[in-house]
C-alpha cells in the first residue's frame, strides 16, 4: 500500500510503502493506494497504482472519460485550490534545488475559467488507435483521431470529449473523424510511414470568435480535398481552412507545402486591446484570457519608461513587444519562426506601431551581432530554456532590469542561478496558472542588476 505524499512536477505521485519513498504514475496527496512495484533502482522504488483504497481530502471526480487514459490533465481530480497549491510548492522546490537566493514566491494567480480555456489543440491521426481499459473486445484499432497515449509515439486514443479544449472543437474534431472515416481515408502509421491523414489543428480567436482548421497530410489528392470542402460546409464556424502537406518522416504538425482552402489563412485574436494575427503554425499563447493577466504582470515588472530600449527574447508573433512598445522609446523582438516574426511584423503595422521592430533567427545565433545594452530584457523561452550562449550575451549586455516568463520552472530556476551569479537579485516571483489541471505553470521572475 502506498501514502500518497505529494505530486512531483512530472504530475507523479510520491509517497511511501513500508517505509521506503516510491514514486507512482497516479494519485493525489492524502490518497492510499494498491501498487504493484514496477522498478528497484538503488533503492528507489517506482511503481503503478492498481486500486484506490481511500481518497485524500483535495480529490474531486474528473470530468472527462480518458482522464486516465490520456494524461494531459493529470491534475483534474484534485480540487482547483489544491492545484494552486501544489504549483505554488513546485516554484519554491524549483528554486531551492537550483541554489536561486529568494525570499517568497507570490500566490499562484488564479485561472477565472478553468475550463474550456484552450485556443489551440493539436489532434494527431494514428494509425494504431491505443486501445482504453474499459472498451469491449474487437473494438476496430486502425483509426484515431486524438492524442499520443503518454509515453507512445505510435499510439493515439481516439478522443471525443476534451473539456480544456474552445468550446465547439470538439465537433470540428468529431466530423472530420466520420469524413475520414466515411472517404476511408487512412492514417499515418509511424511505424510503416504509411497513412494519409496526419493532423488536425484547431485554433480560435476567443475574442474575435474566429476559428482556424489547419489539416495536414501526407499526400494531396481528391479524397482530401474533399474532406476539407465537406468539413468547411458543415462548420460555417470555420473563418479560414488551411491544408498542408508532409511527407517527411518526423511527425510533427508541419507542412513543406500549404494552400488556403478557405478564408485569408490566419485568424485575428485580440489582447488587451492590440490586434494580432495568428498563422497555422505560429506560436501564440494558448490561454488568451489568462494570458492577458501574464502580460499585465510582465508590463508592470518591466516598468518600461519612454526613453528604454527593451529587448524581448522568444517574441513569437510579438505579443509581449507590441505591448511593451506603447510605454517604450524602443523593442526589438528575437524569433526563431520566420512565420511567427512575418506575423509580428504584420500585427506591429496592423496597430499602427512604429518603434518595434524584429529579428528572425535562432537567438544563438542572432543574439551574437547584438551590442547596444537594453534598459530592459524580457525573455520568453520555450519549455527547453536557453541556449547557454544566449544566456552569456544576456550577462554581457547586462540590461538594468530582466523580466524571464517561464513555462518550465526547471529550466529556468537553472538560468536564474546564473544570472544571481553574475550580481543579479531576484526580486520577484509571479506564478499566473495559464494550463489548469495539468502539472505545468507559468512563472514571472524579476531580476535587478546590483553589481556590474
Ligand atoms: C514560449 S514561446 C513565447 C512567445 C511569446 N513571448 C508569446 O508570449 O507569444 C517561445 C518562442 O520561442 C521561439 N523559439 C524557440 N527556440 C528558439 C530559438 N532557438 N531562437 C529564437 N526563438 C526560439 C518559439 O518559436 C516560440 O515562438
Amino acid at each position: 500500500m502506498v501514502h500518497v505524499e505529494a505530486i512531483d512536477r512530472k504530475g507523479k505521485a510520491v509517497g511511501v510503502t513500508d517505509g521506503h519513498p516510491i514514486v507512482i504514475n497516479r494519485g493525489i496527496p492524502g490518497d492510499r493506494v494498491r501498487a504493484r512495484v514496477t522498478k528497484r533502482r538503488k533503492g528507489a522504488l517506482e511503481g503503478v497504482s492498481l486500486e484506490m483504497l481511500e481518497r485524500g481530502p483535495g480529490h474531486v471526480e474528473a470530468r472527462c472519460s480518458h482522464h486516465v487514459s490520456c494524461g494531459g490533465c493529470k491534475f483534474q481530480d484534485l480540487s482547483y485550490e489544491v492545484q494552486l497549491e501544489i504549483l505554488h510548492g513546485h516554484i519554491a522546490k524549483a528554486l531551492r534545488d537550483a541554489a536561486v537566493p529568494f525570499t517568497e514566491v507570490d500566490p499562484v494567480i488564479a485561472c477565472v475559467e478553468p475550463w474550456n480555456y484552450r485556443n489551440k489543440m493539436e489532434l494527431s491521426f494514428g494509425g494504431i488507435r491505443w486501445v482504453e481499459a474499459d472498451e469491449p473486445e474487437g473494438a476496430p484499432r486502425d483509426f484515431a483521431l486524438g492524442f499520443h497515449a503518454p509515453g507512445r509515439f505510435d499510439r493515439v486514443l481516439d478522443i471525443n470529449e476534451c473539456h480544456i479544449l474552445f468550446e465547439g472543437g470538439i465537433e470540428i474534431a468529431e466530423t472530420a473523424r466520420n469524413l475520414a472515416k466515411e472517404l476511408q481515408l487512412t492514417a499515418w502509421n509511424p511505424h510503416t510511414h504509411e497513412g494519409c491523414l496526419r493532423h488536425l489543428i484547431l485554433r480560435r480567436g476567443v475574442r474575435t470568435h474566429e476559428t482556424l482548421v489547419y489539416v495536414v497530410s501526407s499526400v494531396r489528392d481528391d479524397l482530401v480535398d474533399e474532406l476539407l470542402e465537406r468539413l468547411s460546409a458543415s462548420h460555417p464556424e470555420i473563418t479560414t481552412l488551411v491544408h498542408g502537406v508532409n511527407s517527411h518522416v518526423a511527425d510533427v504538425a508541419t507542412s513543406q507545402e500549404r494552400r488556403v482552402i478557405k478564408g485569408p489563412g490566419w485568424i485575428t485574436e485580440q489582447l488587451r486591446g492590440v490586434e494580432f494575427r495568428i498563422s497555422p503554425e505560429s506560436f501564440f499563447q494558448t490561454n488568451t484570457l489568462q494570458a492577458e493577466r501574464l502580460f499585465e504582470v510582465v508590463l508592470e515588472e518591466a516598468q518600461v519608461a519612454d526613453a528604454s530600449l527593451v529587448y524581448d527574447l522568444y517574441c513569437g508573433a510579438g505579443s509581449i513587444s507590441l505591448l511593451l512598445a506603447a510605454d517604450a522609446q524602443r523593442v526589438v523582438g528575437f524569433e526563431l519562426s520566420c512565420e511567427a516574426v512575418t506575423d509580428a511584423e504584420a500585427n506591429a503595422s496592423r496597430n499602427g506601431i512604429k518603434n518595434a521592430s524584429f529579428v528572425a533567427g535562432d537567438l544563438a545565433e542572432t543574439i551574437g551581432a547584438v551590442n547596444e545594452r537594453p534598459d530592459v530584457l524580457v525573455c520568453d523561452p520555450p519549455r527547453a530554456g536557453m541556449h547557454d550562449r544566449v544566456v552569456e550575451k544576456v550577462i554581457e549586455l547586462s540590461p538594468q532590469r530582466i523580466v524571464h516568463v517561464s513555462c518550465n520552472v526547471n529550466t529556468a530556476a537553472k538560468e536564474l542561478a546564473r544570472f544571481a551569479y553574475h550580481g543579479y537579485e531576484l526580486v520577484r516571483s509571479r506564478p499566473v496558472d495559464l494550463f489548469p489541471h495539468t502539472p505545468h505553470v507559468e512563472c514571472v521572475f524579476t531580476l535587478e542588476r546590483r553589481s556590474t
